[in-house]
């Protein structure tokens, strides 16, 4: 691939390269990169690395590379739900809008008819790793796991655990049958062959599992130290009530979970709205990482989580669509709500205090285009613990990349393309991506040349279009 590559380097820092040349082996991985390399000099540049009768993919002065976008919390079983029940906080949205629909996916055929489409929008919107909860239903979380195996998409799948606090047509029945179920997903998972798909524990909230199941989930964690764990945390006022009155034993809720042995370091946690300070130091402790969905925090009336201190006191982050609590599937409405989020902080800051801005560099700011790049990306694979392997373009690294197009006149009046003027630079057309983009100016979305269904995925869909 030769042309605009924008690389997220840290929490502060990205690297906009216009004359980038990079080579992607047979495997899929980066064999190499190589910056400021002149027209005249690929041919050249790709012979020394061995690259001889070697397909060249030259960008158009409008395109460039970014790596794929992470979601590292989403529901795939509430994107038919999309939109609805804007009016509800979260205790009531789950029951008058979330659980009727999820409990569809009883039927494994409902299960067979949505799943596809649900996925094919993900990824279409961007997102080439994903966090998956899917329902309570064994079959349909098996199927989920299939049709995000066969389309080829890098993704967490999940069974929720829920035998408490929720509707008798929604719940499991006993400890047992959950954990079994749970066993059972995740062996097949395991079982899907040459799979980017990997297993995660699902315990739902706090609120919809007794102490027994908490406990019985944390001793199939302990049984297997590499196996990941999702679960939401203190998202709402009332849900944190709600859970201190059903586990007053502990100190905190994040302490429910550490009591559990569900709190460690590959523990993603969603939203992470109103931690206390005892809580943030035991997560930052626990090494695990927050999920911050800020769209949903919006639009669920949830609140707006403090990310800046979280990454000062160096906990990982990642941004989560969670929809449907985020009306949006798309990570680029995570990126700009997340902007918003740490707008409203910095405004709160500013009118509450009247002093010089806070000496840390991220607590009561705005984050900046960089962070938020990083989060959406690199900082989302570290709270995956994939960060060796993706959220960034780099040697051994597999190419999970997105390839935008900000000259699609009809979407971006004023700009050209090749044969216009309006060109700005790498980083404007990356600024004018993050907030006016929209799907169809990520014209491919690629994994790697053995795994092709992405790539022709997105190919098909422009075709229909
Ligand atoms: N807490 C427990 N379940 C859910 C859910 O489905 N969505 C959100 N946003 N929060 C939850
Ligand atoms: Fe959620």
């Amino acid at each position: 691939y030769y042309g605009a590559v924008v690389n997220p380097v840290d929490h502060s820092t990205l690297r906009d390269m216009s004359a980038c040349l990079l080579g992607v082996g047979e495997a899929g991985t980066i064999d190499w990169l190589e910056e400021h390399v002149e027209d005249s000099m690929v041919q050249e540049v790709m012979a020394k690395h061995g690259y001889v009768d070697v397909e060249l993919v030259a960008l158009r002065q409008e395109e460039f590379l970014v790596p794929g976008f992470i979601d590292t919390h989403t529901h795939a079983p509430q994107v038919p739900n999309m939109g609805s029940g804007q009016q509800y906080e979260l205790l009531d949205w789950l029951e008058k809008i979330t659980f009727p629909m999820e409990s569809k996916f009883r039927d494994p055929e409902f299960a067979k008819r949505t799943y596809p489409s649900v996925v094919r929008r993900i990824i279409d919107s961007g997102t080439t790793t994903c966090c998956y909860f899917g329902t309570i239903h064994l079959e349909g979380t098996k199927t989920l796991a299939d049709i995000v195996h066969a389309y080829g998409q890098r993704a967490f799948v999940g069974k929720c655990n829920m035998d408490s606090n929720c509707p008798d047509h929604y719940k499991e029945p006993t400890v047992e049958t959950s954990i079994a179920a749970t066993k059972d997903l995740i062996s097949h998972i395991s079982r899907l062959p040459d799979s980017l798909v990997y297993p995660i524990l699902t315990p739902r909230f706090a609120i919809s599992c007794s102490a027994p199941l908490l406990k019985g989930l944390g001793d199939v964690a302990a049984a297997d130290p590499s196996l990941a764990i999702q679960t939401h945390i203190s998202e709402n006022p009332s849900e944190v009530a709600f859970t201190r009155s059903l586990f007053p034993q502990h100190t905190s809720y994040a302490h429910t979970y550490a009591e559990s042995g569900l709190l460690r370091s590959n523990t993603i946690l969603a939203h992470a709205v109103h931690l206390t300070e005892d809580e943030i130091e035991l997560i930052h402790q626990s090494g695990a990482g927050i999920s911050h969905c800020p769209t949903s925090n919006f639009h669920l009336k949830s609140g707006v989580a403090p990310i800046g201190r979280y990454l000062d006191r160096g906990i990982k982050v990642g941004l989560g669509t969670d929809v449907s609590g985020g009306y949006s599937p798309s990570m680029l409405s995570a990126i700009q709500n997340a902007s918003i989020a740490s707008k409203v902080i910095e405004m709160n800051f500013r009118e509450k205090s009247s002093g010089p801005p806070s000496p840390t560099q991220f607590t009561d700011k705005q984050l900046s285009m960089e962070t938020l790049l990083y989060l959406a990306t690199l900082g989302g694979a570290a709270v995956c613990n994939l960060e060796k392997i993706v959220g960034s373009f780099a040697v051994g690294k597999s190419f999970d990349a997105l390839l935008v197009n900000v000259g699609n006149e009809a979407r971006n009046p004023g700009i050209w393309g090749s044969a216009g003027s309006a060109l700005g630079s790498v980083r404007g057309h990356l600024e004018q991506f993050l907030w006016g983009g929209d799907d169809p100016q990520i014209t491919l979305v690629c994994r790697d040349k053995s795994r092709v269904a992405l790539i022709s995925l997105k190919l098909s869909c422009l075709l229909q279009s």
